[in-house]
């Protein structure tokens, strides 16, 4: 059997491969550490853009639910004002959300949990917490968020 002739057309394909897959492979290693650079970052904007489309959720459910006792913008009425920089500092989310949750026995804060007979998804109750903690940064100064109205207005 006589050995085939050498192909150097082939052999220099085959080269050109090795090469270019050698220069592919040098460019995702050059580029691993730059996406690991950036990612956090998209990471970080993808969690803002989704707590603020949450806080909007929030807040169309909680105008719909709850101004009549707590004010148009949380400012308490009936009920405790809820835009307190007090209220919010003391109360952690899931207190909020447990609240909004199960409501107040004995009072007109009723339970709004689907579980407790209420009309929201616990999703609606987070976006709820969502649009009240949001409103923390620019909270007033509500010490007496009990009593909104003071002793008088009830
Ligand atoms: C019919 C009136 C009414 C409606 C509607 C209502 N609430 Fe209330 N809410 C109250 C009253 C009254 C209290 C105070 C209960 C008590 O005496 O502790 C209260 C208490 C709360 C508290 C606890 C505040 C604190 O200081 O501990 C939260 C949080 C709250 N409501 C959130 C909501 C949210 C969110 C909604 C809408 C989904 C809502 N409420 C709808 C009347 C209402």
């Amino acid at each position: 059997m006589a050995d085939r002739p050498p192909d150097p057309s082939l052999e220099e394909s085959t080269n050109k491969w090795m090469v270019a897959g050698l220069v592919i492979m040098g460019l995702m290693v050059l580029a691993f550490p730059l996406y690991r650079f950036t990612e956090p970052a998209n990471r970080d904007a993808a969690r803002a853009t989704h707590v603020e489309s949450l806080a909007t959720q929030g807040e169309a459910i909680f105008q719909l639910n709850c101004t009549a006792c707590h004010g148009v913008a949380g400012e308490g009425g009936i009920g405790p004002a809820l835009n307190s920089q007090q209220f919010l500092t003391a109360a952690t989310d899931e207190q909020i959300g447990l609240l909004i949750a199960v409501g107040v026995p004995g009072t007109q804060m009723n339970a709004y949990s689907l579980d407790f007979g209420g009309p929201l998804t616990s999703e609606q109750i987070d976006a709820v917490v969502t649009f009240l903690r949001s409103l923390e940064p620019n909270a007033p100064d509500v010490p007496d968020w009990r009593n909104p109205g003071g002793a008088a207005g009830g």
